[in-house]
């Protein structure tokens, strides 16, 4: 299969395009419309229109196909009889699968076109949610026949027929508040970013019972992603004025919040945190990007089956000290997090230990060796680790380019858990 991201030409225009001397010119920052809180989804609304009242102003047929999956059947229920008692006629597609398999964003397609509506609303986690976005572009473009090829330089022609409405089910994804959909091509055991500006959602709706009966592993995991989401945001070169104060934001909410969180589901100032955070820590590397712990995370996850955010999370350490030679941007995350150094490098490590703290606190591993990858299934893979990782187009956002030799040594890091020193 041939990807957007290996072509030549996009491979060098999307960086010069995502150089923050080339976005100052005329930079975007886009959000959707946010509503949050316990009441975020019901008829009663606070100042001005509720999300109900304002997806039926844009809804003439009033035709709500619900996107969601096996585990959060009842959350998807709950929002079908809320949209039903505003006159929706609903329809709820809940066959959605972990990592949006290409075959099953095309069943999803189907079924959209089968029903026609002009209301798209996932309600689900990261996967779920990306589904209704790839789903949304087949049934918008039934043209479109290769989502590999959908590239961010693309016009789509969205919502002419449907608008999209966000309802997470975990904090971490921050998929409500992206214009990315992240599928998975299961042949070739790899992950397909699909970014365009018009993916974006028009509703994110965050309803903190929604994700209070997430697992203690789940809460870690996705948790973990909205926090790396947020660092590689703060690294990034595309990164701004508006993108850091979300994200540093955010990092501070997630080292306050997460192991709450983790250590008590019931927690609901925890967990209410912990929503917004991830929603932040999206809007944030949504308009700034996500660096090296997405490239070499997605191709972990893909090779060794581990789960996105302790994917990316693991890496956390190795990006920044990787990162650290051209740029000391790590120093605004230590003061946000008040870690104090004597010099740079000091700050550096202080900052380091305190992420390890961190994943410690949530029972996940420092190294790839720890994820219970034995070093021979290591060493089979590690030229297809190096490939995809230095070929994802999150490598586009890091702030130091990494050769395919750097790429590899940075996986050897991981493994053993050594400090990244080149
Ligand atoms: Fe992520």
């Amino acid at each position: 299969m041939t990807y957007w991201f290996t072509q030549p030409q996009l491979k060098a225009l999307v960086p010069l395009a995502g150089a923050s001397a080339i976005r100052g010119l005329s930079t975007p920052f886009s959000v959707p419309k946010i509503f949050m809180g316990a009441n975020a989804l019901s008829e009663a609304g606070g100042l001005g229109a509720s999300v109900v009242d304002s997806l039926a102003a844009m809804c003439v047929k009033k035709q709500a196909f619900i996107v969601s999956d096996e585990h959060v059947g009842r959350y998807a229920t709950r929002v079908a009889s809320v949209l039903e008692g505003h006159q929706f006629t609903t329809r709820i597609w809940g066959r959605a699968e972990p990592e949006a398999p290409l075959e099953n964003v095309r069943d999803c397609a189907e079924a959209m076109k089968q029903f026609e509506p002009d209301a798209i609303v996932a309600v689900g986690g990261g996967s779920v949610i990306d589904t209704a976005k790839a789903a949304w572009i087949l049934y918008e473009r039934p043209d479109i026949t290769d989502l590999a090829m959908v590239s961010p330089i693309l016009p789509l022609g969205l919502r002419q027929k449907a608008v999209l409405v966000a309802v997470p089910t975990t904090s971490g994804t921050g998929s409500d508040c992206t214009a990315i959909s992240v599928v998975t091509d299961t042949q070739a055991r790899r992950k397909i970013p699909i970014v365009s500006a018009e993916l974006m959602p028009d509703f994110s709706v965050l309803v903190p019972a929604f994700v209070t009966g997430m697992p203690p592993k789940l809460t870690a995991g996705t948790g973990l992603d909205a926090l790396t989401h947020a660092v590689d945001c703060v690294m990034s070169p595309m990164t701004n004025d508006f993108t850091d104060a979300l994200a540093l934001r955010a990092i501070q909410m997630v080292f306050k919040y997460l192991p709450r969180a983790y250590r008590d589901g019931t927690d609901l100032e925890a967990r209410i945190r912990m929503h917004m955070a991830a929603s932040m820590a999206g809007i944030a590397f949504g308009n700034g990007g996500v660096g090296l712990t997405h490239s070499l995370g997605h191709s972990l996850g893909k090779t060794f089956a581990v789960h996105h955010g302790v994917a990316v999370g693991i890496f956390i350490p190795y990006a920044l000290q990787f990162y650290s030679p051209i740029t000391d941007k790590y120093l605004d995350i230590c003061t946000a997090l008040e870690v104090k150094g004597k010099s740079t490098g000091k700050s550096l490590a202080g900052l380091i230990e305190k992420v390890r703290t961190l994943l410690a606190e949530l029972d996940v591993p420092l190294s790839l060796e720890g994820l219970g990858i034995s070093r021979e299934d290591f060493e089979k893979n590690i030229d297809k680790l190096t490939l995809h990782g230095s070929e994802d187009p999150s490598v586009f956002q890091s702030p130091r380019p990494v050769t395919m030799e750097q790429c590899q040594r940075l996986f050897r890091c991981a493994y053993e858990g050594k400090d990244v020193d080149f």
